[in-house]
């Protein structure tokens, strides 16, 4: 069974807070749960470097990030977790992206054009103090999603446009040079969670009004009993819908603990101890993980060590071979392969040709065949794509490279397969 493959990036660019949790880290972990699912968990440290410039700040949010996720119970043996700066296919893959990119749609990004509308307020020129990375984030984002064939990617309302533009980048760079990527779908999440911050507006870092998803115990009581409410005293009834306290509690509780807490408003329950039982609620859920973050944080040598495992494991399986692929249908090519081809052209032997096809427990192969002598024969695979791809990997490199997934036919050389491989790589004409 192909499973559908979701993918996520986080920035790199601050603290988690409570927001981030329930509207972001919590429905994505439940999401990865189901297993017809392949998930993808990205930090995104690229796209931080496009409005953070301290890099102590980085590094510092990308261990609290991934420490974060970890502490939520993301486990990487069941999901693909890694860090963009990690996998050089990305930014490899951004520069092929930008060279089928209309400028034009870039011109017309959100975040390009909210900045230029506010230099054009304050009288300024149109791109000042704007710099080309901004410019290019849908590009960069696009790689990170096309390098993956993702199906879906869940992401908030703002960033919908960003999805279209993957898609329609994909959609020229395979209508120049064949099908190569999937077209990505965004998934809207229309009743996940907007929590509001400690002002009454959405919680977000740029309103500096969060709740940090592991502040101590302590600090996280503190910055409770400072949420803004109006001045209703103690037994005037209070709206539930309209109070933050409310919202941030039926964030945290289950559906019969929010209908007692509408029944209390109701019935008049001073503020201090909606909020009191508000603190205890959010930290009954949080301060299990927040053991295992404190914990986590200070072994950042583990964490790294899980993030660049990821890594490797998603290049060798996915990333490398599919880069390879479109190295070689843009044309950077091995120009060895080509002059060997015409002077060869003469004694050339029969051509060996691949050969890919499903076996009845559902599993696909494909095998190096001359003739009838099958000179490569390979493992199964889960999808006809990944056995496509090792395929495409296999005619590009020219030889076999040190490949394990495939095992040499009876009494074939390597140096057999090595030559017919050489032959494969040669340009059509
Ligand atoms: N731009 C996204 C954000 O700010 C983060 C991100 C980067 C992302 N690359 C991505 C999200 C790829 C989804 C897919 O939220």
């Amino acid at each position: 069974m192909t499973r559908t493959r979701v993918l996520t990036g986080i920035t790199t660019s601050g603290t988690p807070h409570l927001g981030n949790y329930a509207g972001a880290i919590r429905p994505a972990l439940e999401a990865s749960r189901d297993p017809s699912v392949e998930s993808f968990y990205f930090l995104a440290d690229y796209h931080a470097l496009i409005k953070v410039q301290d890099p102590a700040r980085v590094q510092r949010s990308t261990l609290e990030i991934a420490a974060s996720w970890l502490a939520a119970g993301l486990d990487p043996s069941q999901v693909w977790f890694y860090r963009q700066s990690d996998i050089p296919e990305i930014p490899e893959l951004t520069w092929l992206l930008t060279c089928v990119a209309g400028k034009g749609i870039l011109n017309r990004a959100h975040a390009y054009k909210a900045a230029v509308d506010k230099n054009r307020e304050a009288g300024e020129d149109d791109d000042a103090g704007i710099t080309a990375g901004l410019f290019m984030y849908p590009v960069l984002m696009a790689a990170d999603i096309l390098i993956f064939n993702a199906d879906k990617v869940p992401v908030g309302r703002d960033q919908i446009q960003h999805i279209e533009m993957a898609r329609d980048f994909g959609q020229r760079f395979n209508h120049l040079f064949g099908e190569h990527f999937t077209l990505p779908e965004a998934a809207i999440e229309a009743h996940v969670a907007t929590l509001p911050g400690l002002d009454g507006r959405k919680m977000s870092k740029s309103y500096d009004n969060v709740i940090p998803l592991f502040a101590p115990r302590e600090q996280l009581k503190k910055l409770i009993y400072s949420i803004v409410t109006d001045s209703r005293a103690p037994g005037e009834p209070k709206d539930a819908e309209a109070s933050n306290v409310f919202q941030l509690y039926r964030a945290f509780a289950s559906d019969a603990q929010a209908a007692d807490m509408r029944r209390a408003f109701e019935a008049g329950i001073a503020w201090g101890e909606a909020k009191q039982a508000l603190f205890e609620r959010i930290d009954a859920e949080i301060s299990p993980m927040r053991e295992k973050y404190e914990a986590l944080i200070a072994k950042p040598a583990e964490i790294e060590a899980i993030l660049r495992d990821g890594a490797a494991r998603l290049r060798a399986r996915y990333a490398t071979p599919l880069l390879a692929q479109l190295r070689d249908a843009v044309g950077l090519r091995d120009l060895s392969k080509a002059s060997v081809a015409v002077s060869a052209q003469d004694e050339k032997p029969a051509p060996a040709t691949f050969k890919q096809y499903r076996e009845n427990d559902g599993t696909f192969y494909f095998k190096l065949v001359r003739g009838d002598r099958v000179l490569l024969q390979s493992a199964g695979f889960d999808a006809p794509r990944e056995a496509g791809q090792r395929v495409a990997a296999l005619k590009q490199a020219g030889r076999l490279d040190g490949d394990s997934s495939a095992t040499l036919g009876d009494g074939v050389t390597r140096d057999e397969v090595d030559a017919a491989l050489a032959q494969m790589a040669e340009p059509a004409e």
